[in-house]
This record gives structure tokens, C-alpha cells and sequence, in this order.
């Protein structure tokens, strides 16, 4: 059974800057089943962002045409026991350690603190960072504290958690190996994940399945199943030639998005020369 329905949802943003409205997502129909690992694949500003959010109940969609489903219940705002987000560029709290990072969310939950400790801890042993439970954000690498922040959305033990390009500040080392360990979490925990990312090779090394978006207004252009076996090999010759095959869907709209971008560039550009 699909655990998330989005059904002919578009939305429509306000454009601040010419007083238009501006479509951003337009008519998309996607689903994840439950243990599904999601990828949502697109060029910048193609509205993976925006999909996120209504998905997790945080921004509306236009009303009257489609609908979004979690778990069969019409979404009409955030529902936090169902679903954990990583925001892209997850902020730990400077001043509580990782221990207490982790336990964040489960405090707001009122699950009690013996419960918490063991919870938290549960998770920053498979990220191998049980060691510095005490230590404070400060003191950690980018990627420790990318951990950190995996651990805190792990912690929550949703059925579904949402990921807004989690390792998109990281090194591809880094990037590889965390990827590595959230499948093997995944693998673990059977959780319904959906993945954004920019990057052809993490979509192909993490997805089951990856939906690639067109340029603005986002729709969605392809669908495609991965069929490759776990553990994958980056450049093994399936594996490129999956890189290959997202890459001929994802090439024209990369273009025109970036045409696009250097084209309000140089509008706000104009007045000033
Ligand atoms: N609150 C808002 N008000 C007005 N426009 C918005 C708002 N949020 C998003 N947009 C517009 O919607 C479009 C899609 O934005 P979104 O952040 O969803 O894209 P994205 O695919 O996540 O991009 P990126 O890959 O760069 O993160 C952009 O053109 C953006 O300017
Ligand atoms: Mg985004």
C-alpha cells in the first residue's frame, strides 16, 4: 500500500520580485510505499524543496484540483509522529551536546528520559559517534555533526522521514560513506525514506526508485525503477549506465534551468548598469 499519495498537486508561489504569480510544481502524481527509499531528482529551483514541505504538511498546496495522502489521511498540517524532515542544512543547537541534540525531539514527544538516553544512543552507535555523546556541536567535524542531525530525525522512529539534500555540504567521501549507513540503518529500521538530492551518482547509489523533476514548474518527467543489486559500486558499467540513462532525462532541464537562473541574474543585474 502506497504510505504517501500526492495526487495532481501543483502550487503557485507569489513572485516577490515581479508581483506575478509564478507556478512551481505543476500537477504532480507520485507515491512511496511503505519501506520505499524515494529519490526526488531535479534541477535548482524545480520545486524538490517546495514538494518537501507540502508533503510534510508545512506549505500548502493549490486548492481545489489535487491532494496529498500520508498514511490514507488527507495532510492539513505537520504531523510529527508520522513523519521526521532533515532539512538541507540541519542546525544542531550550539548549546546542547549531541546527546541532548538527539534527544530534542523525543523530549517534545514527553517520552521519558531513561527512554530517550537508550533511544539516542541506539542510533549514534550505528553512526559510531556513541563516543562523543558529550561533546558540543562546536567541537565536531561537518560530517559528525551531519550524523548528528541524521541521528536526531532517526531517533523520532517515524514511519516516514524526509531528507532535503542531507549530504549536499558534505565531501563525496563523506557523502559515500554516510550514505552507506543510512541504507544499512534503512535496511535495519524499514523506514519509508524520500531522498532529495542534485547528485545523478548518490540517486543511483541510494534509490529504489527515483523520480526525475523537468525544469520549473516541476513536473515530473520520469519514473524510474533502479534495478541494480546492493551493495552498488559507483562506475561498474551499470552502475554508469544508470547514471547515463538519468542524465539523457535530467540534461535538457539542467539547461534551461540554468539559462534561466543567468536570465534573473542579469534582470536584476540591469538597473544598476
Ligand atoms: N515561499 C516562497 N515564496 C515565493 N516563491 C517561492 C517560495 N518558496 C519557493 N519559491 C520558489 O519556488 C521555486 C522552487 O523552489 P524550491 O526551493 O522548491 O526548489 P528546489 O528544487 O528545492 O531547488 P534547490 O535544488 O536549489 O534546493 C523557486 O523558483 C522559488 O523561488
Ligand atoms: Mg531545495
Amino acid at each position: 500500500m502506497a504510505i504517501i499519495e500526492v495526487t495532481n498537486v501543483s502550487k503557485t508561489h507569489d513572485d516577490v520580485a515581479s508581483g506575478r504569480k509564478v507556478r512551481t510544481l505543476d500537477t504532480i502524481s507520485l507515491s512511496a510505499k511503505e519501506n520505499d527509499f524515494l529519490i526526488l531528482l531535479g534541477p535548482s529551483g524545480c520545486g524538490k524543496s517546495t514538494l518537501l514541505n507540502i508533503i510534510a504538511g508545512l506549505t500548502p498546496y493549490d486548492s481545489g484540483v489535487g491532494e496529498v495522502r500520508v498514511g490514507g489521511q488527507l495532510v492539513t498540517g505537520p504531523n510529527p509522529k508520522l513523519m521526521a524532515y532533515m532539512f538541507q542544512d540541519p542546525v544542531l543547537y550550539p548549546w546542547r551536546t549531541v546527546l541532548k541534540n538527539v534527544e530534542f525531539g523525543l523530549e517534545a514527544q514527553g517520552i521519558d528520559k531513561a527512554e530517550r538516553k537508550d533511544r539516542a544512543f541506539k542510533y549514534l552507535r550505528m553512526v559510531g559517534l556513541e563516543d562523543f555523546a558529550h561533546y558540543y556541536p562546536r567541537q565536531l567535524s561537518g560530517g559528525m555533526a551531519q550524523r548528528v542531525a541524521i541521528c536526531r530525525s532517526l531517533a523520532l522512529e517515524t514511519d516516514i522521514i524526509l531528507m532535503d539534500e542531507p549530504f549536499g555540504a558534505l565531501d563525496e567521501q563523506s557523502r559515500i560513506i554516510l550514505g552507506d549507513e543510512l541504507i544499512e540503518i534503512w535496511r535495519q529500521v524499514r523506514r519509508t525514506i524520500v531522498f532529495v538530492t542534485h547528485s545523478l551518482t548518490e540517486a543511483v547509489y541510494l534509490g529504489e526508485r527515483i523520480a526525475v523533476f523537468s525544469a520549473r514548474p516541476g513536473r515530473i518527467k520520469a519514473e524510474i525503477v533502479n534495478p541494480l543489486p546492493r551493495p552498488r559500486t559507483i562506475g561498474k558499467p551499470e552502475f554508469s549506465q544508470m547514471v547515463d540513462t538519468l542524465w539523457n532525462e535530467l540534461k535538457g532541464e539542467s539547461l534551461i534551468s540554468i539559462k534561466r537562473a543567468k536570465a534573473e541574474q542579469d534582470e536584476i543585474a540591469l538597473p544598476h548598469e
